[in-house]
């Protein structure tokens, strides 16, 4: 593998250079990391309510039902639950929940028939909701990480989730005991816990077997959103935007799929491959297979991989969650850039996008993104 190709901590390229307004939503995509330990710290009311707004907000916007995503803030039944992801973990990666305290824990709860379905409907919705509010939570300087890694029989039973329901996925949230300066400067040495694989690796155009090369782009002509707010930037992509952007299409690719590349996943696997569509026939055939008469400027089908071990282990469908995480940031970007888009995971044609993008056997459609 030539040295471009390997997995790296740097930034595509310096996306704040190419507008003429600040493009803050870089600070939050770049500056969210996973943190794993905590300062003691009591909320204020303000950021308990926001927190509530702006899960009611998400659920909206991603068509998830607030009864899928809770926020646990009682602290005893904090620890107790804390204590109990520590006690069920798989192989030890949740210990350090035994020394660290989360003021809150969100939790996902779903019909358990979510979790075994070919192909879930209400799961990739939530999933979005849920990373929206890790990155407006990355926005109040809060920490969080995702955890999958335990087995949801006794979580399930200890929140008393009705008869045929699962927690296959909760978010501690606690004060990072460091917080990095988000900024561009700082973005290499301290905010990227890990390597992520290069744009041309998990990105291609028109078909999946060509790849994706990373353009020349002009740095002239483009003002990001004055909005770049988390929750500013759920209200565009889910109200009736009929701006168009003026951006050069190059740079909305480019930037969209950036924000995809730096999202978290479960081990840092990174099990997402972003198809971009611009072809005017693909274009209209792709909107027929979503259902839609869309004149869509550009597209990208989101896929993952199937049938990893891991997802066998925990019994969760991992395509299903790592994929839709990196929609949220692809959908949240195209916002900031002023873009409409469309952000469909059901109701799609899955056979035929799967064939009109050729992906390979084992790769399956989670969704796509129009670009108006
Ligand atoms: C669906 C999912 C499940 C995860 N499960 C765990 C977990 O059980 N324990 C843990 O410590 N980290 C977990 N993580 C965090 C990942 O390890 C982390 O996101 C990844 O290494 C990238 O690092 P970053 O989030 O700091 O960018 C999970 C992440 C995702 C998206």
């Amino acid at each position: 593998m030539t040295t471009e190709l390997q997995p790296t901590k740097k930034a595509t390229r310096n996306y704040y250079s190419y507008s003429d307004t600040p493009w803050s939503i870089w600070n939050v995509l770049y500056g969210r990391r996973s943190h794993r330990k905590y300062d003691l710290f009591k909320p204020g009311r303000d950021l308990v309510d926001s927190l509530d707004k702006t899960r009611e907000l998400a659920c909206r916007t991603r068509g998830a039902s607030l009864e899928n995503i809770a926020v646990i803030s009682d602290q005893d039944r904090v620890n107790e639950l804390r204590l109990a992801l520590f006690r069920s973990f798989q192989g030890g990666i949740n210990s350090w929940l035994s020394v660290t305290k989360p003021w809150a824990i969100i939790t996902v709860e779903l019909d358990a028939g979510e979790m075994t379905a070919d192909r879930p409907q209400l799961l990739p919705r939530v999933i979005m909701a849920m990373e929206d509010l890790v990155l407006w939570l990355a926005e109040q300087d809060m920490g969080t990480c995702w955890i999958g890694g335990f087995n949801d029989k006794a979580i399930t039973g200890l929140l008393k989730a009705g008869e045929g329901r699962r927690v296959p996925l909760v978010i501690p949230v606690g004060k990072p005991v460091v917080s990095p300066g988000f900024n561009f400067d700082t973005f290499t040495a301290q905010s990227m816990s890990k390597r992520r694989k290069p744009l041309q690796k998990i990105a291609s155009v028109e078909s999946y077997s060509e790849p994706y090369s990373v353009p020349e782009i002009s740095r002239k002509g483009f003002s990001a959103s004055s909005r770049q707010g988390v929750p500013e930037l759920l209200e565009s992509i889910g109200g009736n935007n009929e701006k168009t952007c003026g951006a050069d299409i190059d740079l909305i690719v480019d930037a969209c799929l950036e924000s995809a590349r730096v999202a978290p996943s479960a081990s840092n696997s990174q099990p997402w491959h972003f198809v971009v569509v611009r072809e005017r026939g693909n274009l209209d055939k792709l909107a027929g297979c979503c259902g839609l008469d869309r004149n869509w400027k550009a597209a990208f089908v989101a896929s993952g991989r199937t049938g990893k071990l891991i997802s066998r282990l925990l019994e969760k469908p991992f395509w299903m969650i790592d994929v839709p995480i990196s929609m949220s940031h692809i959908s949240l970007m195209a916002a900031s850039m002023e873009c409409p888009v469309d952000v469909i995971t059901d109701g799609i044609d899955e056979k035929a996008i799967n064939s009109l993008v050729g992906l390979p056997g084992d790769e399956r459609t989670v969704g796509v993104i129009g670009i108006k």
